[in-house]
């Protein structure tokens, strides 16, 4: 008999930290151990709460994204689990977006990115699968393949404002140390 293991949750690594701002690698083998990692970012995820997770946040250097941008309780949850995502198309029109990090609990600034993309990626299942993203689904998709890439929301802050929420986020990180 096979015992069901529940989905567990990861330690979400904080900024600065240096494999946040690695390149993660594409995902050859779609075995159940990365199943199983994907199970547990969505549960991380969701725990935290956040609309969005890269695996480079829980320390795995793969490029593997969740995401469920839908809002409100009422509403059916759409977990989507992305192995090597990527942006295959983007749109002129741009948006903003106040975002935020669970690597960078607290700190939230605008960003502007293309209001519309195609992403294509490789499902739980290891079907492709293609689809045309707006609003919200847009802006996260985008983040969470920037962090496969090693690049964070802030790094489209102007240095001053950068350099302050890294700041707060080094006395934060020596808190959490001490505590
Ligand atoms: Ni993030």
């Amino acid at each position: 008999m096979l015992a069901y293991i529940s989905p567990m949750k990861r330690n979400i690594l904080l900024h600065p930290d240096p494999r946040l701002k690695k390149t993660a690698d594409p995902v050859t083998d779609l075995t159940d151990d990365l199943r199983r990692l994907a199970d547990d970012m969505l549960q991380t995820m969701y725990e935290a709460p956040g609309i969005g997770l890269a695996a480079p946040q829980v320390g795995i250097l793969q490029r593997l994204i969740v995401l469920d941008c839908v809002k409100g309780e009422s509403e059916k949850p759409r977990p989507l689990v992305m192995f090597n995502p990527e942006v295959i198309a983007s749109s002129d029109e741009t948006s903003v977006y106040e975002e935020g990090c669970l690597s960078i609990p607290d700190q939230f600034a605008d960003v502007t990115r293309p209001a519309e993309v195609d992403v294509r990626w490789i499902d739980r299942d290891g079907r492709e699968q293609t689809e045309h993203f707006t609003g919200l689904w847009a802006t996260c998709a985008q983040h969470e393949i920037d962090h496969l890439d090693g690049k964070l929301f802030i790094d489209y802050l102007k240095p001053l404002k950068r350099q302050m929420i890294t700041r707060k986020m080094v006395k934060l990180k020596r808190e959490l140390a001490r505590s």
